[in-house]
């Protein structure tokens, strides 16, 4: 969804902070963007397009001396406060008028959100009931009015801010700014927000990394929460202005490692970044010579079934996840976390596992939340320390994958079926567990060994012209054919799906032709590799193009048209390391179509709406 970011005590850097801060937080949302700058006077600047637009707009030129926005005054003076946002639409589409920052009437007032205000129409007939008047399509301009009311009864700002926020209903993090007052007001409900504190100066923002390379002291705000910062501290309080003391955290990671290090895009950098990942993920969690994992961080969990929520990407590992408790003798099912609420299973002595990557996602969120009603135990596996998941979930598992900004989620999809993998082993503890682990030590080397020598881009080459794309595979695999056709159709925009092997006679045979190539995971020479390659003459029968990618235990190179070859391994890191030849023909495929990789259209890498 939607970046924002507030700073206090940046002096003259205030602006290029501001524009730093978006330039990391872009991957929630570009299709607008705006920064605001406030001390005795306000200026306002906002565009339509990504941020490069705004940029050249404040190049071309300075924020003060430019359009409708400025209040009073004749510049900047030297330690302004700030706010920015960039944008992915939810109400109104992407113009100028509709990016933020909005105003109120005065233009004294300035506000930034990331979220949905539901009551926002009420709201707005009621303001222009008053004779307030709106110049956007966004829920979010009714919050400068609702400020601007409380300022105008004689309230001092912050109790203004905290009186317009109490009128809101739905999903929010906002910043707002007042000119003459030198200090940045936020609030934050079901939205992300996290306060950065340097030395010098302090920070607001959707996420981390806005800030990262200023300091890694962090405060994660909760629900209900206010925040004041200025270029002397910060504040938090409750709605009703008293101090919730609150505790700072460190943050491990380099800012270094939120930069694209030499690649052409973040998606590739990420995907070589995997081997590093998964050591992470599997360090001082594994005792190969006792042949067991240990999640020191987990209390105990003896659950009798286990249900999965979650989205996307991280649906595909939960299908995983399911697939692996399954096989240890506990039942398990995957659910979409949109459609969990719709139809909650019975919940007896179940653990409810939402698997999310940042930690945000409001369908996960809202599908945790309601097996937390029912009575359900719940954990989150995510990457992101202090998420929303992580605080509000009775326990959290990390995935340990450092900082993902790419929109397609690439190595964050291969460090959540490790992690889902060691929470099996953590949960079965049994002889057999030795060879897994084992496999699951090579797994880095192997996965290194695909990206040092990948005919990826060659494949990509040969049919980044065609009609249509299918992956298959079956057991373990299946997950991995849903998920190389998702990561194929979101950075191409070609059509792509995923199906398991068997099903695929079942009505999408009737899609492939000679210019449908489809992919086909196969690996080990058990039945179920003898299955899919049964589903492989089948398309080949049909004259279509077969990529298998294989570990070349089974035959099916004989029906096949190329390989994408995978080393030997176990099972269940197979599925892992077939992914990774998927997501490098996702790659070069949309590279050759020249599309933009890392911000795929309509796409957000946090989707905080429901
Ligand atoms: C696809 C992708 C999305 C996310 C989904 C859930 O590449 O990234 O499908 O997986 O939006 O996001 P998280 O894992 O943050 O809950």
């Amino acid at each position: 969804m939607c970046g924002i970011i507030g700073c206090a005590g940046r002096g003259g850097e205030t602006l290029d902070t501001l524009m730093h801060g978006l330039s990391k937080l872009e991957y929630r949302g570009y299709d607008s963007a705006g920064v605001a700058l406030s001390n005795e006077e306000l200026s306002v600047r906002r565009k339509a397009g990504t941020l490069d637009a705004l940029r050249s707009s404040l190049s071309s030129q300075t924020l003060l001396d430019g359009d409708d926005s400025t209040v009073e005054g004749d510049g900047l003076h030297d330690n302004p406060v700030g706010i920015g946002h960039t944008r992915w639409s939810t109400h109104g589409p992407p113009t100028d008028d509709n990016a933020h920052p909005h105003r109120d009437c005065t233009g004294r007032v300035a506000v930034i959100h990331n979220g949905i205000i539901e009551n926002y129409q009420e709201l707005r007939d009621e303001l222009a009931a008053e004779g307030h008047e709106f110049h956007s399509d966004t829920d979010t301009e009714v919050v400068p009015h609702l400020i601007e009311t409380a300022l105008d009864t004689g309230m001092a700002p912050e109790e203004a801010v905290r009186s317009a926020v109490s009128r809101l209903e739905g999903a929010y993090a906002i910043c707002a700014v007042i000119a003459g007052v030198d200090r940045v007001f936020a609030a934050r409900n079901d939205s992300p927000l996290v306060l950065g504190i340097s030395e010098e100066a302090y920070f607001l923002a959707s996420d981390v990394p806005a800030f990262r390379e200023f300091t890694d002291q962090v405060v994660y705000l909760d629900d209900g929460e206010f925040a004041v910062i200025n270029k002397n501290g910060w504040r938090v309080t409750d709605v009703d202005g008293t101090v919730v003391e609150k505790s700072i955290n460190t943050i491990e990671w380099d800012p270094e490692e939120t930069g694209k290090s030499g690649y052409d895009h973040y998606m590739l950098k990420e995907i070589h970044e995997q081997p590093r990942a998964l050591r992470q993920c599997l360090q001082g969690r594994v005792d190969e010579l006792g042949g067991e994992v240990l999640l020191d961080e987990l209390g105990a969990l003896d659950p009798d079934t286990v249900q999965f929520v979650a989205c996307g990407t991280s649906y595909h590992a939960a299908l995983y996840g399911a697939q692996l408790f399954r096989s240890i003798g506990i039942p398990a099912q995957a659910f979409i976390a949109s459609e969990y609420a719709t139809s909650v299973p019975p919940i007896e002595n179940d653990l409810v596992i939402g698997v999310t990557q940042s930690g945000e996602t409001a369908d996960t969120l809202s599908a945790l939340r309601e097996a937390r009603h029912r009575g359900a135990k719940t954990l989150a596996v995510t990457n992101v320390v202090g998420s929303t998941a992580a605080r509000e979930c009775d326990e959290a598992l990390y995935i340990r994958a450092g900082p993902e900004i790419g929109v397609a989620a690439t190595k964050t999809f291969a460090s959540q079926l490790i992690t889902l993998s060691l929470l099996t082993l953590h949960l079965n503890g049994s002889e057999d567990d030795r060879d897994v682990i084992a496999g699951l030590r090579d797994l880095p080397s192997n996965v290194q060994a695909i990206l040092d020598d990948t005919n990826a881009r060659e494949i990509a080459e040969e049919y980044h012209d065609s009609d249509a794309y299918f992956f298959i595979g079956r057991g373990l695999h299946h997950p991995v054919a849903l998920e190389g056709a998702l990561k194929f159709k979101e950075i191409s925009y070609e059509h792509a799906e995923g199906f398991p092997a068997g099903e695929l006679k079942h009505g999408p045979l009737a899609l492939v032709t000679e210019n449908t190539p489809v992919f086909a995971v196969v690996t080990g020479d058990g039945e179920q590799a003898r299955k899919t390659i049964g589903n492989v003459k089948e398309v080949e029968a049909r004259d279509a193009p077969v990529i298998a990618v294989t570990d070349g235990a089974s035959d099916v190179e004989r029906y096949a048209d190329h390989v994408l070859e995978i080393p030997e391994s176990t099972p269940r890191t197979a599925a892992l390391l077939a992914n990774v030849q998927l997501q490098l023909v996702s790659y070069h495929a949309a590279a050759l179509l020249d599309r933009p990789i890392d911000k795929p259209r309509n796409l957000a890498k946090s989707v905080t709406v429901e």
